[in-house]
């Protein structure tokens, strides 16, 4: 299977686009671009094997407001995660959302399972009967990219309902920090209830590829036999300890992002973009010319993220007054009607 298209692709775009790398504006992710700052690292993160026993998962229970005992496991990036769950289980059903994150139906194709996308007036509705033809499902919260959430009550339900057959709850939580009434990480620990945290969208530590996994103790044991040791860099386990032990700098971001997102939320507005949905990194908006939307920006070195089905964009928060600037200016020149209603 070919490889998944995914944001941040700035030199593609360069290329594409004819426009030197330097000058772009990159909003086609959902990074943090105000990243926690990284400082000088020890000379031994680099030299040393990295070791299991440096306290990186108490601070990530800590983070996620996990039970003492719950099974938690570092990894390269949620992403690592993902593809090494399914080689898990044998053959089953699994429920991914769509739109969502494409890797999780991606990795669970690609190793032999039967995917089912699942639309939000399904997953949303009250009759829950689908969860019973699942053995697996994932649910993203909040959902990347539209932004939509299910309340930790109701995903507990169908990790019931699903545990009861020996199913599982793929809860990912990439998106999750500064929504700490929308997190699964005090329920963690119970088998067959998997969540995924990242380093790489609030902390905006996408490069240095650090994750978690939270769970029972049994499924942890077979993922971390599956990845092996050593998966996590040292430089990234040290990263992952500092960054998590911040909270500080966890809750001023948190209120920054939550005002930023706003922002945009009113700036798209303003240019007809009416409607957007999304989460403290992003706004989605639906559009039925979202490709020319899309390539408009693009021509003038701005690049978001575009989708087919439905026509949507989504756009990452700006880093500076002068990339807000430089935004609202290029929406006030897209020549084309913005009116998306
Ligand atoms: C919803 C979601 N989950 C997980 C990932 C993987 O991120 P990482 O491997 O950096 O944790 C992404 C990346 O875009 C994502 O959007």
């Amino acid at each position: 299977m070919t490889p998944l298209e995914h944001g941040g692709r700035v030199n593609a775009a360069a290329k594409h686009w004819g426009i030197p790398r330097d000058q772009w504006l990159d909003l086609s992710t959902g990074i943090n671009p105000n990243g926690w700052p990284v400082p000088d690292l020890p000379p031994e993160v680099w030299q040393r094997l990295p070791e299991p026993d440096d306290g990186l998962e108490t601070l990530v229970r800590q983070w996620v407001g996990a039970q003492a005992d719950a099974a938690c496991v570092p990894v390269a990036g949620s992403q690592e995660a993902i593809m090494a769950l399914p080689r898990l289980r044998p053959s089953c059903r699994v429920g991914v959302p769509r739109p969502g994150y494409r890797e999780h139906g991606h990795s669970w194709s690609c190793a032999g399972h039967q995917v089912a996308s699942l639309d939000w007036a399904q997953v949303s509705g009250e009759d829950e009967s689908w969860l019973d033809d699942l053995d697996v499902l994932v649910w993203i919260n909040p959902n990347n990219p539209t932004g939509e959430t299910i309340e930790p009550d109701r995903l507990l339900r169908w990790h019931q309902r699903l545990q009861r057959r020996g199913g599982w709850l793929i809860v990912d939580e990439a998106f999750v920090d500064g929504y700490p009434e929308l997190s699964l990480g005090f329920a963690t620990g119970r088998e067959g209830l998997v969540v995924l945290r990242s380093l790489g969208k609030f902390f905006g530590l996408a490069g240095v590829r650090a994750g978690a996994v939270l769970t029972g103790p049994a499924l942890a044991q077979c993922l971390q036999n599956t990845i092996g040791p050593w998966t996590v860099s040292g430089p990234a386990r040290h990263v992952m300890r500092q960054a998590l032990a911040d909270e500080r700098w966890q809750a001023t971001t948190a209120e920054r992002l939550s005002a930023d997102s706003r922002r945009l939320g009113r700036l798209l507005a303003a240019h007809g973009l009416n409607g957007s949905g999304g989460s403290l990194l992003f706004r989605y908006v639906q559009h039925p010319r979202s490709a020319e939307l899309a390539d408009a920006l693009a021509r003038q070195g701005i690049l978001v993220r575009q989708f087919d089905q439905p026509p949507a964009l989504r756009f990452g928060l700006p880093g500076s007054e002068a990339e807000w600037e430089r935004l609202a200016q290029a929406l006030a020149a897209c020549r084309m009607s913005l009116t998306n209603r």
